[in-house]
């Protein structure tokens, strides 16, 4: 048990670099989206002028409801206000990553 512990360690340790280069990976396909898709409603990041129908991603990511959770599923059903922007999981995942990463820590 306790040499389990140990190898899954040394796995784990192992694999940290591989998911950080692929979380920034995401981080940086989410900022793309983001901007080719949702700026026109959302102020996206930094300046800009979208014609703000919708809540900034910096005000949304403040939220305490906003939760990777949240957005995908938020992102996943039909909205009122939104268009129903065809998403793959990839792109959803990406864009949730990328909204968070907003949140002033
Ligand atoms: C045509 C305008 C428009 C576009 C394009 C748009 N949005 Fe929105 N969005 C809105 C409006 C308006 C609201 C607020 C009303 C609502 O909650 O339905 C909103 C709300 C949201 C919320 C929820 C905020 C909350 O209160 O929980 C999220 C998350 C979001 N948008 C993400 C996105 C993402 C990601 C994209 C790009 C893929 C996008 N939006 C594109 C108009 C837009």
């Amino acid at each position: 048990m306790k040499r389990l512990g140990v190898t899954t360690l040394l796995l784990l340790a192992g694999l940290a670099p591989v998911w950080a280069v692929e979380q920034a990976g995401l981080l940086e396909d989410g900022r793309r989206i983001a901007r080719e898709s949702c700026s026109q409603c959302h102020l996206v990041e930094g300046a800009g002028k979208p014609m703000l129908q919708g809540p900034a991603f910096a005000d949304i990511a403040a939220m305490p409801s906003t939760t990777s959770v949240a957005i995908k599923v938020f992102l996943k059903t039909p909205h009122a206000n939104m268009p129903d922007i065809i998403l793959s999981e990839a792109e959803i995942d990406a864009l949730a990553i990328y909204i968070l990463s907003l949140r002033k820590r």
